[in-house]
C-alpha cells in the first residue's frame, strides 16, 4: 500500500500564524505537525510516500523531509494548485499511485494512543474496499459523520450534517483499493465548492463496501486545526512524552523499529542536531546514553 499525506490548504483557521508557512510545518510541542501522520504511515508499513502540498510550501516541505530516505521510506511531492477538496488528491496523484491501494491521512490529524500501530495494520490487511476510522465525539456536526450495522458497514455517511445521525466523527486517515481515482473523478463539487472525500465514502458505501473501525477509548484523536486544538495538541504531546518517557510521532523511532533503516544511519543523520531533548531521545533508542556519555567526557564516571 501507498501513503499520500495532504498538506495543502491554506490553514486561514490559523492566519496570521499559518500566513508565512503550512500549519502542517507548525510545531506540535517537539516536532513538526507532518512528522505526526507521516509516523503514522510508517507504522502502518508504508515506505512509498506522497506529500501534496500547495505552490507556496512545496520546497519547505522538501527542506524538512526530503527524499525520505533518513526514515528509509520515499517521498515523493505534487502540489494542488487550487484548493479543490480532499477527493481530489486521488486525481492529482492517479498517476503516482498506479492502480495501487493507498492509504490518505490529513496533514493536522494526529493520532496517539497504543493500539495505533495494529489498528492501522489490520485497517491494510483486511481492506478490502474503503476503511474510515470512527471516533465518539460530542460535536459530530463539525466532521463527516458515519453510522454503521453491527457488522460495521457503513450504512450512512453525512458531511457536517446539521442533525449527525450518530455520535462517530469520521477522522482523516482513509484506506483505499485501487479503485479511488476512477471514483474520486465521478464526483461534483459540493456546495462548499469541494471534492469531498465523504463523496468518495458514499461511493463505497454504495457498493457496501466502506468499513468502520472504532477508535477505542485509549487512542486520541485531534484534528490540530485551529489555535486551541493546536495549543491541546502540543500540551497533550508533551504530557504523554513526560508521562510514558516515550516519545509519539517520531519517524526515526518507526523507521528503526520497522527495520528501515539502521541505527548508525539515525545517528548519523541526529549527530547534525543540537543537543536538545528531541536529539537525546533518538540517541537514547539507538543505545546511546548521552548522559553518561557527558558524565564520562568530564571524567565523572
Ligand atoms: C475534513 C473532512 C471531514 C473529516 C475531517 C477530519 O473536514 O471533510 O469529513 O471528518 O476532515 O479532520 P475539514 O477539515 O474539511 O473541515
Amino acid at each position: 500500500m501507498k501513503g499520500i499525506i495532504l498538506a495543502a490548504g491554506a490553514g486561514t483557521r490559523l492566519y496570521p500564524v499559518s500566513m508565512p508557512i503550512s500549519k502542517v510545518l507548525l510545531p506540535v510541542y517537539d516536532k513538526p505537525m507532518v512528522y505526526y501522520p507521516l509516523s503514522n504511515l510508517m507504522m502502518g508499513g508504508i515506505r512509498d510516500i506522497l506529500v501534496i502540498t500547495n505552490e507556496e510550501d512545496d520546497p519547505k516541505f522538501r527542506k524538512l523531509l526530503g527524499d525520505g530516505s533518513q526514515f528509509g521510506v520515499h517521498i515523493d511531492y505534487l502540489i494542488q494548485y487550487v484548493p479543490k477538496g480532499i477527493s481530489d488528491a486521488f486525481i492529482i496523484a492517479e498517476e503516482w499511485i498506479d492502480g495501487d491501494d493507498v492509504a490518505l491521512v490529513l496533514g493536522d490529524n494526529i493520532f496517539c494512543g497504543p493500539e495505533m500501530q495494529s489498528l492501522i495494520r489490520s485497517a491494510i490487511e483486511e481492506n478490502e474496499g474503503a476503511t474510515v476510522f470512527g471516533y465518539r465525539v460530542d460535536d459530530p456536526e463539525r466532521f463527516g459523520v458515519v453510522e454503521f450495522d453491527a457488522d460495521m458497514n457503513a450504512v450512512s455517511i453525512e458531511e457536517k450534517p446539521n442533525k449527525p445521525k450518530s455520535n462517530y466523527a469520521v477522522v482523516g486517515l482513509y484506506f483505499y483499493g485501487g479503485k479511488a481515482c476512477g471514483l474520486a473523478k465521478t464526483l461534483v463539487p459540493s456546495d462548499r465548492g469541494e471534492l469531498e472525500i465523504t463523496d468518495l465514502n458514499i461511493k463505497y458505501m454504495e457498493e457496501g463496501r466502506l468499513k468502520v473501525k472504532l477508535l477505542g477509548d485509549d487512542v486520541r484523536w485531534l484534528d490540530a486545526g485551529t489555535f486551541d486544538s493546536l495549543l491541546e495538541a502540543g500540551n497533550f504531546i508533551k504530557d504523554v512524552q513526560t508521562r510514558t518517557v516515550k516519545n509519539v510521532g517520531c519517524p526515526e523511532e518507526i523507521a528503526l523499529k520497522n527495520g528501515f533503516v539502521t541505527k548508525e544511519e539515525v545517528i548519523e543523520r541526529i549527530s547534525k542536531f543540537k543537543d536538545n531533548s528531541y536529539q537525546i531521545y533518538v540517541k537514547g533508542i539507538c543505545g546511546i546514553d548521552t548522559l553518561k556519555t557527558e558524565q564520562s567526557k568530564n571524567g565523572i564516571l
